[in-house]
């Protein structure tokens, strides 16, 4: 469903992505894990065509969206769901006009139906009753679900969740990843998960990708990756300062 072939991306002055290749299968939540400034959010960008590659080919269901154009980008991005990594709520609009926006942006419902599927969607994430509050007077974990909320509001094929549990206690951090599980088995969903939590990765994916200086280094399934002996991943997996992954600062 989602596939990069030797993707290339320099930003700045720093090749941020050096030949990234992966494939995502269809219904599977797929973790990408790496230190910070590993180029995750980056990829997750590529995927959707916010950035375009310098070189390489990046192919949702089968289609070639490196070099597309906007019109053809706003077709493929209806696909999509995107979890921000700063949950992005606009503070001007309330719960509900936050969640109904890109509802109507894409004016495909009625305005009963949308009142109707932000009902829905809110309840999905647990904040049912909540569409008139405003973002400020939200704690942060509920922030993040409302986002959740409004990144599932037009029922995604896929959805990208850009460090879904970072900045929420533990407990919340449960409850969103236990949310990320049901999406997948409610909605057939397929995820792509950004994260250095390990214990999320654990708990939501299927497979994890982890990405060192522009590369994919390891694939594996989470069990192999459990009980894998390869330095890297004792040393990601444990976060421990001896180990392969060059000291940085
Ligand atoms: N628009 C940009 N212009 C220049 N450099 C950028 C840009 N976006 C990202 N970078 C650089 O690319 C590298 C990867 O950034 P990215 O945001 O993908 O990291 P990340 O793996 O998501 O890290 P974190 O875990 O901290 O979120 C960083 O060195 C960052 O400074
Ligand atoms: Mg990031």
């Amino acid at each position: 469903m989602i596939e990069f072939i030797d993707v290339h991306k320099t930003l700045g002055n720093k090749k941020v992505l050096d030949g990234v290749s992966f494939n995502i299968e269809k219904g599977e939540t797929f973790a990408i894990i790496g230190r910070s400034g590993a180029g995750k959010s980056v990829t997750l960008k590529h995927i959707v065509g916010l950035i375009a590659p310098d070189s390489g080919k990046i192919l949702i269901d089968g289609t070639d969206i490196s070099n597309a154009d906007e019109t053809f980008l706003a077709t493929i991005r209806k696909k999509f769901g995107f979890l921000f990594q700063s949950s992005a709520l606009l503070n001007s609009l309330s719960v509900g006009d936050n969640i109904g926006l890109p509802l109507r942006e894409y004016q495909e419902l009625s305005e009963p139906e949308i009142k109707k599927r932000i009902d829905e969607v809110l309840e999905i994430v647990g904040l049912k009753g909540t569409e008139d509050l405003m973002p400020s007077e939200l704690s942060g974990g509920m922030k993040k679900r409302v986002s959740l909320a409004r990144s599932i509001a037009r029922y995604p094929d896929i959805i990208l969740y850009d460090e879904p549990t970072t900045g929420v206690d533990p407990i919340m951090g449960n409850i969103i990843n236990h949310l990320i599980i049901n999406l997948r088995e409610r909605l057939k969903i397929t995820s792509v998960v950004v994260t250095h939590d390990m214990k999320s990765t654990f708990m939501v994916a299927n497979r994890i990708a982890l990405l060192y200086h522009g590369k994919i280094i390891r694939t594996s399934s989470v069990e192999d990756f459990k009980k894998s002996d390869d330095a890297f991943i004792k040393q990601f997996v444990q976060g421990t300062s001896q180990g392969p992954f060059e000291e940085e600062v």
